[in-house]
Order: C-alpha cells, then structure tokens, then sequence
C-alpha cells in the first residue's frame, strides 16, 4: 500500500491549487515531527510465528462501535477544498469499507447530512473547545443527537501551531461562507468576526472531559496524548479511551513521534482504557505494529484527504479497504487470526538510526 498512498499522494498534488496542497501537506516549525513520524514507525520489526493455522483471518473490532477495520479515518478539516461532496463522500466511503469515520469540528457540510450517509453505521464527532464554548457545546449535542457513538476530544490545540505561511495568500484558503458552514446558525447574526468565537481556547483543561461526557452522555476519548502520565491524569478525569498523536505534525513541532510514544502510553494505562493511534499510518505493516503495541484502532489523516481528492467516495473506500486487506495479509503471515491476538510480544524495537537533518 505504502506505493498506492505515494501514487494517491501525487495525484492529490497534481489536481489542488497549490494553497491547498500546502495547506495539507505541511507541519509545523521546520516540519520535524511531519517528517519523523512516517519512517518512525521502522523502529520496529516483527517477530512472526510459524505453524498457525491461518485459514481465516479476521480483522473485525469493537471500539465505541463494530467495525470491519481498525483502520479508520482520523478527523481532519474542511474536506469541501478537495471535493465538491465533502465530507459527505469521506463518510461514505468510510462506511462502504466497514472503518470508522471522525468528522471534524472543521466539517464543511453540517454533520446531520454527514450522519444520513452513515445510515445507522457507528462514528465519532471531533470536537474541538471554542472560545464561545457554547458553540462547541451545541456541536457536540447535535452530533449525539444525529447518532455518533463516542466524542474525540482534541487535546493538543489550546490554539493552531502553524508553520509561518510566507508567499501564501491566507493560512486557510477557504471562504468563511464554506469554513462556517456547521456552526453559523450558532453565531449571532451581527457578528463582526466569527473567528473571534470559534477560534480554539487556550482555556482548556482536563476537567473538559467529564463536562462533555455529562454534557451528551457519549464517551469522550482524548486525542493528542503523547505521554503515559498525561494518559492516566486524561483517565482519571473521566476519558473513555485516548488517542496517541501528534497531530500529523502540525501543533509543535519536535514533539515525539507516535511510534516512539505509544509503548509508554499503553504501558502507563494498562487495560484501563481503549489506545487509539496515528501519524504518518502508511501500510498495513505500521498499523500491524501499532496493534501489537496495543493501539486498538489506528487512523490515516492526508492519506484519507488524499484518496477523496483524487477518487471521491469510492477512492477512500479503496485506500480503507486496500488497507485493510493488506494488514489482514500481513497478521496471516505473522501467525494471527484475530487482532486480540497481537499483543507487544509480535514486535522489537531495533537500533534508532539517528537522522539529525
Ligand atoms: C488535521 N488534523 C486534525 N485533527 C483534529 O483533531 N481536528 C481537525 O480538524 C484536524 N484537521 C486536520 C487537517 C489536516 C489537513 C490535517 C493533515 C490534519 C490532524 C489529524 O486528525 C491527524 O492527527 C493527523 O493528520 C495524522 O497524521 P497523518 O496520517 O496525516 O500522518
Ligand atoms: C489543522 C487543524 C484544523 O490541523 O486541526 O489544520
């Protein structure tokens, strides 16, 4: 796959304005953790077992929902810059492989007519803490109330850590008519600058947790956790489950990579809470890895952006199920039937080639 995704990758670069690609593409900084977070995941190798009976293999899990796939669509912003459908097509393609979906705060059709494609499928709601709390407050009842099956609360933006934007033309290159599209109706009609409201607050804290929960009644996971007492104290205050993340890189830049931080964060948690995963997930070999350091479900953020870009609906389907097959193909061959039967023993970590560019 991880040749699929560079050709996907090529073909989104061809068909975007120029804004937009770099507005998907870059990091934060000097792009450290962007670039680290791909070839990190080579820190590990596999350790297969032989003689297995691996006739069927399943890849089938149940995480706040039942999946076909624990390779899911990660949250990811204003997906109307690539796509006439939107995030309208990014959910149906995700439902027509059996993986989950996130819609973002940032969706850029509202999240009733992006919960009609789902049908009666599970997804997650992202919600990101706005400066008029109200507004992410009643974004968050509305995607109960529409049927999201858990909250993914993101933790590491108390406000954007972005790359300086010289020769661009905005940070964004989106019209607020498009950018405001899920949340106008809750804004007063006279304001001056909506961004003033909705912007992300630095205001934020763990005590956000149980307030969202009690809030909708939906479990709240925490992404952007990348430390294992940082996991317990997310536990304590309430998560469900938290997500291992740097954001694909683009909030600060040096933080350390996924595959290096997500071993300290299951070890730290123990069974206490469901670990979920991304940046830079390129095959079914890494999201193999991840599972056996006990992530149980990983995501692709640009691959998905990528595969809408260049396919529509059915070009996330193919990215979602093509990684699917493959990572079902690999747990074969490493002697696994089931994904509860990756577990830390199925990976070593070898030497870190240090690269200090
Ligand atoms: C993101 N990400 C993100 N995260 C989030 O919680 N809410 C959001 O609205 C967005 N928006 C967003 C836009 C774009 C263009 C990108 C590339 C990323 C982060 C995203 O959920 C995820 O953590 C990373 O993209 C994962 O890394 P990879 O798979 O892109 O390497
Ligand atoms: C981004 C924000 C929207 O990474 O999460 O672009």
């Amino acid at each position: 796959m991880r040749e699929t995704l560079h050709e996907l990758e090529g073909t989104a670069r061809e068909r975007l304005d120029p804004d937009v690609w770099h507005y998907i593409a870059r990091g934060a900084g000097d792009d450290q953790s962007a670039r680290e977070a791909e070839p990190a995941w080579n820190l590990w190798r596999l350790r297969p077992r032989v003689l297995r009976d691996v006739s069927s293999v399943h890849t089938s899990c149940a995480v706040f929902g039942d999946w076909e796939s624990p390779i899911g669509v990660a949250p990811t912003a204003y997906h109307r810059l690539v796509h006439p459908e939107g995030e309208a097509a990014t959910a149906r393609g995700a439902a027509a492989s059996g993986a989950p979906f996130v819609l973002s705060s940032r969706s850029t059709v509202p999240l009733e007519q992006v919960a009609e494609q789902l049908g009666a499928r599970p997804w997650w709601f992202q919600v990101y803490l706005m400066r008029e709390r109200g507004v992410s407050d009643a974004l968050a009842l509305r995607a109960a109330a529409a049927g999201a099956t858990a909250l993914v609360l993101t933790g590491d933006t108390p406000y954007l850590g972005y790359r300086p934007t010289a020769g661009r033309a905005r940070p964004v290159p989106l019209d607020d008519e498009l950018a405001l599209i899920g949340v106008r109706q809750h804004l007063p009609t006279d304001v001056q600058d909506p961004w003033s409201l909705i912007d992300q607050t630095p205001r934020q804290t763990l005590a956000d947790i149980e307030r969202l929960a009690d809030l909708t009644g939906l479990p709240v996971i925490v992404k952007g956790v990348l430390r294992g007492d940082d996991a317990l104290a997310c536990v304590q205050a309430g998560a469900a489950g938290v997500w291992v993340s740097s954001h694909g890189g683009r909030q600060l830049d040096g933080a350390v990579p996924t595959a290096y931080a997500l071993a300290e964060v299951v070890d730290a948690v123990g069974d206490r809470t469901t670990v979920l995963a991304d940046g830079g997930v390129r095959c079914g070999r890494d999201a193999l890895v991840a599972q056996a350091l006990g992530a149980s479900a990983v995501f692709v953020g640009r691959p998905a952006v990528w595969a809408l870009a260049a396919g529509g609906a059915e070009g996330v389907a193919q990215l979602l199920t093509g990684l699917r097959e493959e990572l079902g193909h690999l747990m074969g061959l490493a002697g696994a039937t089931g994904l509860e039967q990756l577990d830390p023993s199925l990976v070593t970590r070898v030497p870190l080639r240090f690269d200090p560019r």
